[in-house]
């Protein structure tokens, strides 16, 4: 039985951060002069992370405090029982095993007195063998003819995860395999991705932790049937369906009874546990996409990775644990000045679908508003995440980050090798680059005085507009190269962060009770819309109209 969350707002520690964030006055550019040491006690190392936290809106005090607030919400014990196995998972009655996925073979992990890293290391070798199948030819489609595109038929975390790792490891990837992602019920997503492609050498794979998924079983119908249709009417196949779905659909899922009635043999199925959530599933058998597109030694390495920022959560003291430091710095900006977004920031064009992953991973994880034992929050959660990749960003909504209203955290995150490296003349654009990466956190903290405006001889009507406040905290995070085992990392950080925030808040991170109702109604509106009177009779006024205006205009 899991223990009562504490209530953070009651401890010493909430009193004292309340204390500091009374009439707070932050001052970067006055404590950068101040305190020669700031940077180097403020900076930190993960695996291969590079962490400074000293562009933050902290002080070694506010430092303490939240420290000292994990030790009061009982942080370590929380994560002790996660790495357990106990079933932190409450309102699913579920462990939340994911770091168990990044074991070595030889490690162990116990749920219900099973070893669990057992089933991870079959579930992985036999995932393996089919990538590699793909990978050298040996699998072929019906018609012999060998896999060029895999198509990954997912949705949030059966699509999010693989689909982000793709792109990030563009470098690794096989040079004559294509990954594709249909996540989207909005039948254009399909429709686009499936154009061009031949269907001899496609294999689908159905991504579904449930194989439940509305969208994701409507989109694994729409492709089996352009599979066996496109077949066809080539005049390349003349046998049965079956024998076509068994070479071109395998599926990954829990639910191994639920991809035998939906025809794929489940031979060519890839299981994993309820123990994983879908948001934290890219490193089971969701990977499978990634896996064929990087091979088994990348695909290690990228595992390898994430266990060792698992390690560095789980063993290292508070005060230089790296994601239980951003995760409680995220609770300063959030709980006591306010913020409610959350920017991440990659200098990478790499990283692009990376915020799009951490929206599912956070929001999903910590937009809460009761605690695990159902008694509503005491104070706000979870923040909006978003981001785009630097230079674009910059270009676009970071206007607001430097001279809006709102407090906007951010990361930044670098790499100090390009993965393409190129010369514009002499020269080095990634260093073109990474100057943007510097400058913008650079301008965020210290941002431009108005006498600093004047001295460039700016008329004293423009002076105010060209003002920067700066005092806008950044997190700045740095690795070497994007390699497979950094990716891992950043991931793993993220998952952790997400973690702390939510023992602070007395949450549970994973259950995501919020997305069910919209799936409810949209079962009961599809008669409404499909011309049924008395369903449409049953909808809100708003709804009525705009069901109506729908029908209007639709013109077959
Ligand atoms: O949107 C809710 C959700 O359950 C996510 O948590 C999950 O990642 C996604 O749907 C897809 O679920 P499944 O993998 O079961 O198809």
């Amino acid at each position: 039985m899991s223990q009562p969350p504490v209530d953070a707002t009651t401890t010493g520690a909430w009193g004292k951060l309340a204390g500091y964030a009374e009439g707070f006055q932050p001052d970067l550019r006055g404590w950068f002069g101040d305190d020669a040491d700031r940077v180097d006690r403020m900076t930190f190392t993960a695996g291969e992370l590079l962490v400074d936290l000293s562009k933050g809106l902290i002080t070694p005090g506010i430092l303490d405090a939240l420290v000292s607030l994990a030790d009061e919400v009982g942080l370590s014990e929380r994560r002790d029982a996660m790495f357990r196995g106990e079933r932190i998972n409450v309102t699913e009655n579920r462990a939340v095993l994911h770091t168990a996925l990044r074991l070595p073979a030889d490690a162990t992990s116990m749920v219900d007195g099973r070893n669990v890293v057992e089933d991870v290391h079959a579930a992985l070798e036999h995932m393996y063998s089919f990538a590699s199948q793909v990978r050298s030819g040996e699998w072929k489609g019906v018609t012999g003819r060998r896999i060029r595109t895999v198509v990954n038929i997912g949705i949030g975390g059966s699509d999010l995860g693989p689909h982000m790792a793709y792109e990030a490891l563009a470098p690794y990837r096989h040079g004559d395999l294509e990954c594709r992602f249909i996540s989207n019920i909005d039948p254009t997503d399909a429709a686009l991705k499936l154009a061009d492609l031949d269907p001899t050498t496609t294999l689908f794979i159905v991504s579904s932790k449930t194989f439940g998924t509305l969208e994701t079983l409507t989109n694994a119908r729409l492709c089996r049937a352009w599979l066996l249709d496109n077949l066809r009417a080539r005049r390349m196949f003349h046998g049965t369906d079956e024998e076509a779905v068994a070479r071109h659909f395998v599926a990954v899922s829990t639910a191994v009874d639920k991809v035998a009635e939906f025809g794929i043999d489940p031979a060519n199925a890839f299981g994993f546990w309820d123990w994983v959530g879908g948001r934290y599933s890219v490193d089971s058998t969701i990977g499978t996409s990634l896996a064929i597109a990087i091979g088994h030694d990348r695909f290690a390495e990228f595992l390898g990775g994430m266990h060792l920022m698992d390690e560095h959560f789980r063993t290292t003291p508070i005060e230089r644990n790296v994601p239980a430091l951003m995760g409680l710095l995220n609770i300063w900006y959030v709980n006591f000045l306010d913020a409610g977004t959350h920017a991440v920031l990659p200098y990478s064009q790499l990283l692009h679908r990376f915020p799009a992953y951490l929206q599912q991973l956070t929001m999903e994880s910590n937009g809460k508003s009761v605690r695990w034992d159902g008694s509503p929050v005491t104070s706000h959660t979870g923040e909006v995440y978003f981001g785009e990749p630097g230079t674009n960003g910059q270009h676009a909504f970071y206007q607001l980050i430097h001279q809006g209203t709102h407090l906007v955290p951010a990361d930044f995150i670098a790499f100090a090798n390009p993965a393409y490296p190129l010369k514009d003349g002499d020269t080095d654009v990634h260093e073109l680059f990474l100057a943007n990466f510097f400058a913008q956190t650079q301008a965020l903290a210290f941002g431009k005085t108005p006498d600093e405006v004047r001295a460039e001889g700016t008329p004293e009507k423009m002076v105010a507009a060209r003002v920067f406040p700066g005092n806008r905290p950044t997190t700045s995070i740095m690795a070497p190269s994007l390699t497979p085992s950094v990716l891992g990392q950043l991931i793993a950080l993220y998952e952790h962060i997400t973690f702390t925030q939510g023992v602070v808040w007395g949450i549970d991170s994973f259950d995501q009770w919020g997305v069910e109702l919209g799936k409810q109604l949209a079962q009961q509106i599809i008669p409404a819309i499909s011309g049924d009177a008395e369903a449409s009779a049953d909808q809100d006024a708003s709804s009525r109209a705009l069901i109506s205006y729908y029908r209007q205009q639709r013109k077959q």
